[in-house]
């Protein structure tokens, strides 16, 4: 009765993680944030262990970010777990990696719960394992009246993979005569999207040094302000992301446009 009692006393108190925001403008905040969270194998064999040892601490990060994230009142972040091309990796890693995936979408869905995330995900079904596509499905259904921030994990993710499969969804919509191929705009591109209904990420991070989009969100990333470190992604933490939102704040944001000055 008592442990049940303190139980529920411990876990009805979502954990927060203490962020320093001096200095930030909090009428400027980014509303989506994607990250590459690049460095985990790197990580690990800088510490004399194997790639799948930075994986799991890759993990710890990403959850400690999410909170971060969400006690600044950023409302959407995007995270590449798993690009359509790191199948390329050697078996015994691929297949830890959704071993990962899938035992953290069922242990992290209870705290997720109680600090009202909503999650969500991007990326092609065809090729995970059942097991993956069901804690998904699960995840999905669990959250999607919570309020909180949106955690969209980008899992057997490829932008051109997306682009292809709007394409196609749209090309079926005009095959079937209920679409006309001139009301194809932005918008209608966008809702055949796996990020449809989201806002356009504000802000792209990459850790681990590289200078490159790896596939990511490249419809979406139009406009975004880019921001790298060489941090790798284990080693990213809060401060660095208020950083990397300072640093957004810093930018002049045009659009193509001229700004009045
Ligand atoms: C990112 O870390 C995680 C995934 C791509 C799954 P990496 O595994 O790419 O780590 P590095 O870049 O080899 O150090
Ligand atoms: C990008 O990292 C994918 C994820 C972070 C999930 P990669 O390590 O796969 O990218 P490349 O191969 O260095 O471009
Ligand atoms: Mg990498």
């Amino acid at each position: 009765m008592l442990k049940t009692l303190i139980q529920k006393t411990i876990s009805s108190k979502p954990a927060k993680v203490k962020v320093n925001t001096d200095g930030l403008d909090l009428s400027n905040m980014p509303q989506h944030i994607a990250i590459i969270m690049d460095g985990n194998g790197r990580w690990a064999k800088s510490r004399g262990g194997v790639r799948t040892l930075g994986h799991k601490a890759g993990v710890d990060s990403l959850k400690t970010i999410i909170k971060a994230a969400d006690s600044l009142g950023i409302k959407v972040l995007t995270a590449y777990v798993f690009s359509t091309e790191n199948w390329r990796r050697p078996l015994p890693e691929v297949q830890f990696l959704m071993k990962l995936i899938s035992h953290n979408l069922s242990i992290q869905l209870q705290e997720m719960k109680e600090n009202n995330v909503q999650v969500r995900f991007a990326g092609s079904r065809d090729e995970n394992p059942p097991i993956v596509n069901e804690r998904m499905d699960h995840a999905i259904e669990e959250t999607k009246y919570n309020t909180g921030i949106i955690l969209n994990l980008a899992i057997n993710y490829g932008g051109q993979a997306e682009i292809l499969h709007a394409v196609k969804a749209i090309a079926r919509q005009v095959a079937d005569g209920a679409l006309n191929i001139e009301d194809i705009n932005a918008s209608v591109f966008e809702d055949n999207l796996y990020s449809k209904g989201l806002p356009a990420p504000d802000l792209l991070i990459r850790t681990g040094g590289d200078l490159r989009i790896s596939n990511f969100l490249l419809w979406q990333i139009a406009y975004s302000e880019i921001w790298t470190t060489p941090v790798l992604w284990p080693d990213f933490t809060p401060d660095l992301l208020v950083e990397a939102i300072k640093a957004y704040q810093n930018r002049e944001r045009r659009f193509g446009g001229l700004v009045q000055k």
